[in-house]
């Protein structure tokens, strides 16, 4: 599918009414930036605005009275606008909205948004919530980013393994991120669809599943509890051997999937938690809704419950106004947990999400340096834990021919590809394989008997 560039964008009416101090002013102007690539431009007519933001004060109590007169105004033109099939988002920004909250929007129920000073940042994903609330869609506005929000497509059908996807779209809003524009809200598929295509893949022959959602442990469908409850459901499809889901967000990391890690011998001990930073400053510029601590919480967890658990995580490194020490305490994290494999990137400013506005970027040379420091560390890790391995018994599913002739590839329980010989009509089975070796990116070993 086509895109529109950003030079392309449809435009859209930006109109500000600035009371007050020269802090608002500024403070108005931090707005514009923030939305100019979405596409948004200033307009002084009230009557043709998509958006129309007042930026209150609250100094005397004229002031405030002269916003809801204000108000009255916007309300007229937006009643025109809807008539005419259009729409209007209505936002109150600044002191009268810091001291007044949702009284303001009982007083005026036209107003969609109300935003604190300390809300400005978040203005795009303010804005998206509104109009999903509406069943306006914003997603149109942002470049696709095939790189960061593609849901594998391929379906490896023919194979003994398969994706199915169960959710789609987030509703967390990471600062850095796309993903809840072009993707849209969080929407589950019902436990009925899904165990309806597991059961169909099982009987072609399939014998691992990867639940894959945006957020999939956010799944919240019908006929199961949680995340959780689809899991232990799906584990008793006849012919399912192993599950597997991604990608994960710590604050959903329920007590009860927890539970399943130890409970359900078809869930493989692997977890991919994406924590992004090990600062908790950082963290919360990114609006990531956890904590370093919490997070670290979470996985000594998993430990308690499967000694054997398998970590991967994504890294964001440089992300704007990330310190010296912010980045060393990303380094102590990925210490502190040991990951078995990692995905990690220099921060790249996505148009129209609120971190590519933020002040304090870090330059290209600063982020190059920390991501060689970092993947460093993550390979070093990745080589231990493979390193491991060796000597080990791992159970195997065989999946398909590999490079050499009378070479087999299949899976460990921690998702690390193993080389070893045996016949091609063992595809689907599961082996027992002593480790004999361990590369960077796989293992190789030898059969010992069918598990
Ligand atoms: N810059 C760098 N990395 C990003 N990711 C998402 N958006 C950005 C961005 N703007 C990374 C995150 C996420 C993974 C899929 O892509 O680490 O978890
Ligand atoms: Fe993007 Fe993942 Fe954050 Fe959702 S949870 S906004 S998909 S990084």
């Amino acid at each position: 599918m086509a895109c529109p560039s950003m030079n392309e964008l449809p435009s859209k009416r930006l109109f500000i009414k600035t009371f007050g101090c020269q802090m608002n002013v500024y403070d108005s102007e931090r707005m514009t930036d923030l939305l100019t690539p979405l596409g948004y431009r200033l307009t002084d007519n009230p009557a043709e605005a998509d958006l129309a933001v007042l930026n209150t004060c609250h100094i005397r109590d004229k002031a405030a009275e002269k916003v809801y007169s204000e108000l009255g105004r916007l309300r007229r033109f937006k009643d025109d606008r809807n008539q005419a099939g259009e729409s209007m988002v209505i936002a109150v920004a600044g002191c009268v909205a810091q001291a007044e909250g949702m009284e303001i929007q009982r007083r005026q129920p036209a107003v969609d948004l109300i935003l604190g000073p300390q809300a400005y940042h978040r203005l795009p994903e303010l804005i998206a919530r509104v109009h999903r609330a509406t069943g306006r869609l914003v997603a149109a506005d942002f470049e696709a980013e095939a790189k960061f929000d593609a849901l594998p497509q391929v379906r490896n059908v023919k194979g003994v393994t398969a994706f199915v996807t169960v959710q789609e779209g987030c509703d967390r809003f990471c600062t850095f991120c796309v993903v809840p524009y072009t993707r849209g809200a969080e929407f589950s598929r019902s436990a009925d669809a899904i165990e309806g295509e597991v059961r169909a893949l099982a009987a072609r022959g399939v014998r691992e599943i990867t639940l894959l959602g945006q957020n999939v442990n956010a799944w919240r469908g019908a006929g199961a509890d949680g995340l959780a409850g689809l899991v232990r459901r799906l584990a008793r499809v006849e012919g399912v051997e192993r599950l597997r889901y991604t990608t994960s967000h710590p604050a959903d990391m329920s007590e009860d999937l927890i539970a399943a890690h130890a409970e359900v011998e078809a869930l493989m001990p692997y977890l991919h938690l994406p924590v992004q930073a090990g600062s908790n400053v950082i963290l919360r510029a990114m609006n990531r809704a956890h904590t370093r601590e919490s997070y670290l919480r979470i996985i000594e967890r998993l430990r308690s419950v499967r000694p054997d658990i398998a970590l991967s995580g994504d890294f964001i490194v440089g992300f704007p106004g990330e310190t010296d020490a912010d980045f060393e305490a990303t380094l102590s994290l990925i210490r502190e947990v040991s990951y078995a494999s990692a995905f990690s990137f220099k921060y790249s400013p996505r148009p129209g999400t609120p971190a590519a506005a933020l002040p304090r970027q870090v330059d290209e040379a600063t982020k190059s340096a920390r991501l060689r420091m970092l993947q460093e560390l993550l390979n070093a890790q990745q080589a231990a834990f493979n390193g491991a391995a060796v000597g080990r018994v791992l159970p195997v599913l065989v999946e398909r021919p590999g490079r050499e002739p009378g070479q087999m590839i299949g899976r460990s329980p921690y998702l690390q590809a193993v080389h070893f010989d045996a016949a091609a009509d063992r595809a689907g089975s599961m082996v027992s394989v002593t480790i004999e070796a361990a590369h960077a990116n796989s293992l190789a070993g030898r059969v010992v008997e069918s598990a």
